[in-house]
C-alpha cells in the first residue's frame, strides 16, 4: 500500500503505511486536524487508535492517535494538538496536502462498543482533542443499534476551540447515510472554561452539582440505563472516572465489557 505515497528520502519501516495527506484544517494555534488517504486492507473499530509519525528520520517518532473517521470512511481522519516542541507535533502540525504520513497497520484501543455492556444511554464525555474517537463513534451506524440515545459532552478552553466538534455535530443532522438515524437521538452538549460561551464549566463540576442532567432533562448517571466513554487529559480522566464510579458505574474492557471505559487523550 505505498503506491500512493510521495517517495521519500527514509525506507518505510516494515508493518508500516506510508499513506497521503487529503487535506488540512488548523482551527487554533493549539488544534488542528488532517486527512490521509486510508490502506485498503486497513480495518478498525470506530474509537480505536493507532501509531502515527512522518517519514523525516530513519527512525521515526510515532505517537498514538485516535482515529476520528467513521469505520465506513474512505479516508483516516486526526485531530491533533500542535505541541511547539513535541517530538512529532512540531513536525506534524505543518503537514500539507500530498505529504506523506506513516501509519502502524494495527489499531487498538479501549472506547470501543464491545467493551460495554447493552443499555439505552451512551454518554461520550471529553476534553480537548479527547473528542477524536467520539469523532469516529457518533458517526458509526453501530452505534445507534446498540444505543438509544446517544450524547456527547465537549469541555473546551475556548470557543474556538469547540469548532471542530460543532462542525461534527452539525455535519451528523446533514449526513446521508448516518443523519437520519441520529435524528432525535443524538446530542451535542458543548462547555468553555476559559471564555463566554451559552453553557460554561467543567464537565466535572456540571456532573457534580447536577447541571449537565438538568440541561439535558436526563436522570443521574444509573448502571442499568447509562454506559459512559471517557477521552481527554489524564487528570480529566481520573477526575470524571472517580465520579462516574460514585454512580456505581464499573469500569470495562475489551475482554470485560462493563459500564464504562476510559482512554486517555494524546497529548504531544
Ligand atoms: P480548565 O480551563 O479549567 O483547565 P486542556 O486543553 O488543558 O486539556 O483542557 C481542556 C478542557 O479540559 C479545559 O476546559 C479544562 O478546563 C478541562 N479540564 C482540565 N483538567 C480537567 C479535570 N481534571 N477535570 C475536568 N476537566 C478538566
Amino acid at each position: 500500500e505505498v503506491g500512493s505515497a510521495r517517495p521519500t528520502e527514509f525506507p518505510i519501516p516494515a508493518g508500516v503505511y506510508a499513506e497521503r495527506v487529503v487535506s488540512v484544517r488548523h482551527y487554533t494555534d493549539r488544534l488542528f486536524s488532517f486527512r490521509i488517504t486510508r490502506p485498503q486492507a486497513f480495518r478498525f473499530r470506530s474509537g480505536e487508535f493507532v501509531m502515527i509519525g512522518l517519514p523525516n528520520a530513519e527512525k521515526p517518532v510515532f505517537r498514538a492517535y485516535s482515529i476520528a473517521s467513521p469505520a465506513w470512511d474512505e479516508e483516516i481522519e486526526f485531530f491533533s494538538i500542535k505541541v511547539p516542541d513535541g517530538p512529532l507535533t512540531q513536525h506534524l502540525q505543518k503537514i500539507q496536502p500530498d505529504d506523506t504520513v506513516l501509519m502502524r497497520q494495527k489499531s487498538t484501543g479501549t472506547l470501543v462498543l464491545d467493551a460495554l455492556t447493552p443499555a439505552k444511554r451512551l454518554w461520550m464525555i471529553s476534553t480537548g482533542t479527547g473528542i477524536a474517537p467520539f469523532a469516529s463513534l457518533m458517526r458509526d451506524p453501530e452505534t445507534y443499534e446498540k444505543f438509544e440515545q446517544v450524547i456527547l459532552t465537549h469541555t473546551c478552553r475556548d470557543v474556538a476551540e469547540l469548532v471542530y466538534g460543532n462542525d461534527l455535530a452539525q455535519g451528523l443532522v446533514d449526513d446521508p447515510l448516518i443523519g437520519e438515524l441520529a435524528a432525535g437521538r443524538f446530542t451535542h452538549y458543548a462547555t468553555t472554561t476559559r471564555e463566554n460561551h451559552p453553557k460554561m464549566g467543567r464537565i466535572t463540576t456540571l456532573i457534580e452539582s447536577g447541571q449537565l442532567f438538568t440541561d439535558l432533562e436526563v436522570q443521574p448517571f444509573d448502571p442499568a440505563v447509562d454506559r459512559v466513554m471517557i477521552c481527554g487529559s489524564m487528570d480529566m480522566i481520573r477526575d470524571v472516572k472517580a465520579l462516574v464510579e460514585t454512580f456505581g458505574l464499573t469500569e470495562g474492557a475489551n475482554n470485560k465489557p462493563a459500564e464504562f471505559v476510559v482512554e486517555r487523550a494524546f497529548v504531544g
